[in-house]
């Protein structure tokens, strides 16, 4: 499937918020970020003294001292049990069917290690996503992808730099035990 979605190459406030939320007080963690792009949320991570491994189909984010940068289909990659601190997702997984992302959830969900964080933003109906082809994510879709986490979402309106304006779910969780 090919992504042509819009990014300004910059960290979204909402995930400033929650980085600074949970992890102001943190270093030395592992992210994993899905579909990077060109890097960056990796390089903010990694700029506050994390290591990133920053997965991305097209690689056009070169591997630095803390970032590990991998050319390859998120769906296709696998990782040892309990890898990650935290897993984002900004604007990537919003692309793929429901079902699939679902199932692949539970796959990030064994990744990241007990207490471990998920964040992601994804598309919702909004005038934008009426033009841009994205799946719409809905409060329904996201009580099926965050079974065995607990946590928030909610929609969250922005203007583009396009002059658009875009709705996206935040999504915030925490991996439950068990
Ligand atoms: C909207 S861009 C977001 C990029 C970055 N997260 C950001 O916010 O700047 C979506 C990214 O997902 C990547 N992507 C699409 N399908 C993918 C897949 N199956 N596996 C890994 N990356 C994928 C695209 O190449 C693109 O860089």
């Amino acid at each position: 499937m090919s992504v042509e979605l819009y990014t300004d190459n910059t960290v979204c406030c909402k995930f400033v918020d929650f980085y600074e939320e949970f992890y102001s007080d943190k270093s030395g963690l592992t992210f994993l970020d899905i579909g990077s792009g060109k890097g960056p949320f990796s390089k903010y991570i990694a700029g506050k003294g994390n290591k990133v491994v920053a997965v991305d189909i097209n690689n056009e984010l070169p591997c630095s001292k803390k970032i590990m940068s991998i050319r390859a289909d998120i769906f296709k990659i696998d990782f040892v049990p309990n890898s990650f601190d935290c897993v984002i997702d900004n604007c990537c997984l919003q692309v793929f069917d429901l079902d699939q992302v679902v199932k692949f959830m539970q796959k990030i969900r064994g990744w990241i290690k007990p207490g471990g964080r998920f964040y992601a933003k994804m598309a919702a109906k909004s005038p934008y996503y009426a033009r841009v082809k994205s799946r719409l994510t809905t409060e329904d879709d996201i009580k099926k992808m965050v079974k065995g986490f607990d946590g928030q979402y909610s929609i969250w309106t922005s203007p583009l730099g396009t002059g658009e304006v875009a709705n996206h779910y935040i999504v915030s969780m925490v991996k439950c035990e068990g």
